[in-house]
């Protein structure tokens, strides 16, 4: 078979230092054809925007696409026409049609008490977020008239169906479906929507439909209810973030987005870029890590390589690998040795 062709985005902050860790171990797993580019802030210091043309036809041309994360405070400003970082990832999503964001959540039983969240609580939850990533307020209209700033959310039918499916398809017992339908037209349209592809097309699956702000605080009180939690892009944004505590860390969640089918996906820690702590060397790159399992599941057709980093992850945890944000003190290189020596 032909090598696999990956694009690496290692982007701003603790991108590099994490994508470093992911390189190591795609490595040792096979053989593959690496292409690196700048993305986010690093792609304006250099080229005055967060993806330029040619990166992003890089992209399209790949067999997937692992970004690190991007951002910062040295770009952030209040300057309404200034180039930011999150727009190259956001421009990236849509281009490649990239709208079906999976999170999981599955908390490893070596980290059971590294959660902040009781024992008893986290044990035995295993969840996904689903979360809508190429509409809603993302991308709706946005301006600002002197005193006045708007964002605006809209979505479709269409969107709504089939963001539906893919949840649908990925549950085992249950669909938890999140909105404001009680406030927003939107969250009403995506209610009545979710309803009739349940209803319709998988009628032997619990559909519950649940308000944002309930949901936020079942996810700390009761999050094993939970098996898919299908979300638009702002709410899926804010509750993935929450439900990575119940594994230990923010430093812990990966996640893939996919679209159209044969089309390259991309592959993602949820975290960002971690400004507080890049350029320490210490950032956990099991996020990272994981989202190359994803990658190879999911976005290369690789099932045996993903189990078998997965176990290394999982095996590493278990001799007691802990970086700084599990209350551990390895570093990223360690962390990255002592999975690469289960592989
Ligand atoms: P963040 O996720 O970067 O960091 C939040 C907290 O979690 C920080 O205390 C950080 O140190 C910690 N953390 C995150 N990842 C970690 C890891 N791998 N190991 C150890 N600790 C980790 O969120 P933020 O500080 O709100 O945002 C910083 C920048 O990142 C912003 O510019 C934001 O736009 C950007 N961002 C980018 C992405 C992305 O590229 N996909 C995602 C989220 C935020
Ligand atoms: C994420 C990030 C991005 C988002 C930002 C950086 C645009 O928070 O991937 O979760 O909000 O989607
Ligand atoms: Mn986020």
């Amino acid at each position: 078979m032909a090598k696999r062709r990956i694009v690496l985005l290692p982007g701003d902050g603790i991108g590099p230092e994490i994508m470093a860790s992911a390189r190591a171990v795609l490595e040792r797993l096979g053989e593959f054809e690496f292409e690196e580019h700048l993305v986010g802030g690093a792609s304006i210091d250099r080229y005055g925007t967060p993806l330029t043309d040619q990166t992003l036809a890089a992209c399209k041309r790949a067999d997937a696409v692992l970004l690190a994360a991007v951002g910062g405070p040295k770009w952030d400003t209040t300057d309404p026409q200034a180039p930011r970082p999150e727009q190259g990832l956001l421009r990236l999503r849509r281009e490649l049609g990239l709208f079906a964001n999976l999170r999981p959540v599955r908390p490893l039983p070596a980290l059971l008490d590294a959660s902040p969240l009781k024992r008893e609580v986290v044990e035995g939850c295993d969840l996904l977020v689903v979360r809508e990533l190429t509409g809603g307020i993302y991308f709706g209209e946005r301006g600002r008239e002197g005193e006045r700033a708007y964002d605006t959310c809209v979505y479709t039918v269409g969107e709504i169906e089939r963001i539906a499916r893919v949840a649908f398809r990925s549950a085992r017992r249950r669909v938890t479906s999140i909105d404001k339908a009680n406030v927003l037209e939107t969250s009403r349209l995506w209610r009545e929507v979710v309803e009739r592809v349940g209803r319709q097309e998988f009628p032997h699956l619990e559909l519950e439909h649940m308000l944002v702000d309930n949901a936020a605080m079942q996810l700390v009180a009761n999050p094993r209810q939970f098996d898919v939690i299908l979300a638009e892009n702002m709410f899926g944004d804010i509750l993935s973030d929450e439900a990575a505590m119940l594994t230990g860390s923010l430093g812990m969640l990966p996640s893939a987005s996919l679209g159209e089918p044969g089309k390259p996906g991309l592959f993602e820690p949820v975290h960002g870029s971690a400004p507080d702590i890049a350029g320490q060397g210490i950032a956990n790159p099991l996020a990272m890590l994981g989202s190359v399992v994803l990658m190879l599941r999911h976005g290369l057709a690789m099932a045996d390589q993903a189990a078998r980093l997965q176990s290394a992850i999982e095996r590493a945890l278990e001799e007691g690998l802990r970086t700084r944000d599990l209350g551990g003190s390895a570093t990223t290189e360690e962390a990255t040795r002592a999975v690469l020596a289960h592989l």
